[in-house]
Parts: structure tokens; sequence; C-alpha cells
């Protein structure tokens, strides 16, 4: 069976990346008082690699292609806030790439680059990587996970000790429900790869941040909201969690 052939259950519990094994390499990336994390997957079967939300340092990426040898064949954005998109146009265009956002997100946002392609969650390959988007909706309108094997990207929806800010009550319904989602959808042994850290370092199990992650313990969207929408928090840091 080739890898796309494979079958999707509802659940996403029997998504089977196949021979391919990817491997994270990540990238911790500062631009003044600014530090994101991206990741490069990287398929050593056929050479290629793609990139979650690049940002800040060109080179580092350049270097990480080179150590891994390694060629881009896609860009996966998880949202368009800027932190988590500043060198997704350089580096389309350095590497002839496709970008991939929510078609959400682009409608919403008014992101736009050439190469910009809008997805839903359709899973698909992005050279030989398979790619599982997730919608999760809240820290913006658009903003989705990525799950590569056992592997899920966040971006600003989940970090290890928190969530992403939501700007209002309807937004922070919004993020209780996608982070139902995600307690459906991983495995407990799933890798979460947060666009920020705030103590633990990228790649903790889910299992543990069931445990954990206090935004992950709340049993209806109003408590939810009440605790993300507290007051007393530094909104100067709304692009993180706070
Ligand atoms: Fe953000």
């Amino acid at each position: 069976m080739k890898v796309g052939d494979l079958i999707m259950d509802k659940n996403y519990k029997n998504l089977d990346c196949n021979e391919i094994v990817p491997q994270v390499v990540v990238l911790k990336m500062s631009y003044l008082f600014m530090i994101n994390y991206n990741y490069l997957i990287v398929d050593h079967v056929n050479n290629q690699s793609v990139i979650i939300d690049p940002a800040w340092e060109m080179e580092k990426i350049d270097q990480a292609l080179a150590t891994t040898q390694t060629s881009l064949s896609g860009i996966l954005l998880t949202h368009s806030h800027p932190d988590h998109t500043h060198l997704a146009k350089p580096l389309a265009a350095k590497y002839h790439c496709p970008i991939l956002m929510s078609k959400e997100e682009i409608e919403t946002s008014g992101f736009y680059a050439q190469q910009l392609i809008g997805i839903d969650e359709t899973p698909r390959k992005v050279g030989n990587i398979l790619i599982q988007p997730i919608l999760t909706p809240g820290h913006t309108p658009g903003s989705i996970c990525y799950l590569i094997g056992d592997n899920l990207f966040t971006g600003d929806t989940l970090f290890a000790e928190g969530c992403g800010m939501c700007p209002d009550v309807q937004a922070a319904h919004t993020m209780w429900a996608s982070l139902e989602q995600i307690k459906i959808r991983l495995k407990p042994e799933t890798l979460v790869f947060p666009g920020h850290n705030y103590g633990k370092l990228p790649g903790q199990k889910f299992s543990f941040l069931l445990k954990d992650n206090i935004y992950l313990q709340f049993k209806n969207e109003n408590d939810f909201a009440k605790y993300r929408l507290r007051k007393g928090q530094n909104i100067l840091r709304f692009f993180d969690f706070c």
C-alpha cells in the first residue's frame, strides 16, 4: 500500500504514515523579546522536508535543510499572526514550494501569498509527507493544527502549559470546543509541538498535558471562558498565552 492510499477513520486514530516515519527537527527562533519554535519535518526516504510556522531566522532554516540534506517541499502555517508567518513568503520564493493555511484563516485574516493554498481537514501529502490538518479555531477564527505521524503541531492553540489567548467570550467557547475535539481525536502518546514554550520542552506527550494543563480540565465552555478571559492577564502577550 502506498502512503496516498491510506484510509483515515473519523477519530484519526488509525493514521498510518506507512514506511515514512518523519523526523522532527526543533528550531528555536528569536527576535527581540519573542521566541518561537519552528519545526522541520524530515522525510529521509525522499530527502524532503516541510516546515511549520517559519519565522525570524532564515539562516537556521537553511542550515537545517543542509544538515538533513533535504529540500523544502512545503510550508504549513497554523495561523496568520506575524510571529508564525514572518518567513513564509521569502521561503516559498526561495524554495519554490507551496504555503498551506486554512481557508477560514485566509478569509478572516486577509493573509496573501502567491503560493498560498487554502485547506480544510482533508488529509493531504506535501511532498511525500502525509499531513492531517485539524481545524482548531479559537485563538484565531481559522487556527489549524497539523498531525504528522504521531506528532501534533499546535501553533498557538495548545501549549504544554496552557492554550492560546482568545479575544472574546465567543472565541473562548470556540477554543474550548477545539480542545475537546483534540481530546477525542488524539492518541495519548501523541507528541505535542507548540509554537512557544513557557517552561516545558516541545514534544511532551499528550497524556501528560491531559493531566497537567489546566485548560484541558474544564468540563464546560462557560467555566473555560471565565478562566481564559480572567482579569489581570498581560495583554501585551496577546500573541501567545498568559
Ligand atoms: Fe498567535
